[in-house]
């Protein structure tokens, strides 16, 4: 389901899923404020979510996830592909995140999607075995 800007009635469903796919925690009220800015933009359906922001012709990935127990069934894939579309009729030119040099499972969804590396964050994230870099994927449409 598509979930544009103002929309704050999904924040608790997101919060749900993100608990389930994350170490830390978003709340309701953070969600709820992402969710009423006017660039933000998502798909959401009870077994994941995908939440960018759009501004003008580019766009970034905030957060994706899917719940453990629905994972390598193309979930995920299934809410890029929404986001692929979306961005393709809207005509936005880049679309970029960031991601973990750990987070072997989505650097490979991403680069299925055609995401180049383009730089690194040197110990962005912080893990209970130190800081971690972060790697900035981006695709060109
Ligand atoms: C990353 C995540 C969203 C992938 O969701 P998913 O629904 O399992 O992904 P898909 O089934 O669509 O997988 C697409 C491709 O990604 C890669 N992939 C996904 N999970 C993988 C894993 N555990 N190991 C290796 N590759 C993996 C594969 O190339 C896969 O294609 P294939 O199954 O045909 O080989 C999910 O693992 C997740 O929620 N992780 C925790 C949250 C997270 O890390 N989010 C990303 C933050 S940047």
């Amino acid at each position: 389901m598509l979930v544009s800007s103002g929309q704050t009635e999904y924040a608790p469903v997101i919060a749900e899923l993100y608990k389930h796919c994350f170490k830390d925690r978003w709340s309701v009220s953070e969600i709820e404020q992402i969710l009423a800015l006017p660039t933000t933009i998502g798909w959401v359906t009870e077994k994941g979510f995908l939440i960018c922001t759009r501004v003008l012709d580019e766009m970034e990935i905030i957060s994706i996830g899917v719940l453990p127990e629905y994972r390598r069934m193309h979930l995920a894939s299934a809410l890029m592909r929404e986001l692929m579309n979306y961005a393709k009729q809207e005509k936005v030119k880049k679309i970029f995140l960031e991601v973990s040099a750990l987070n072997i499972a989505a650097q490979r969804l991403y680069g299925g999607f055609g995401f180049k590396q383009t730089g690194v964050r040197k110990g962005y994230y912080p893990t209970e075995n130190g800081m971690v870099d972060a790697l900035c994927l981006t695709k060109e449409i």
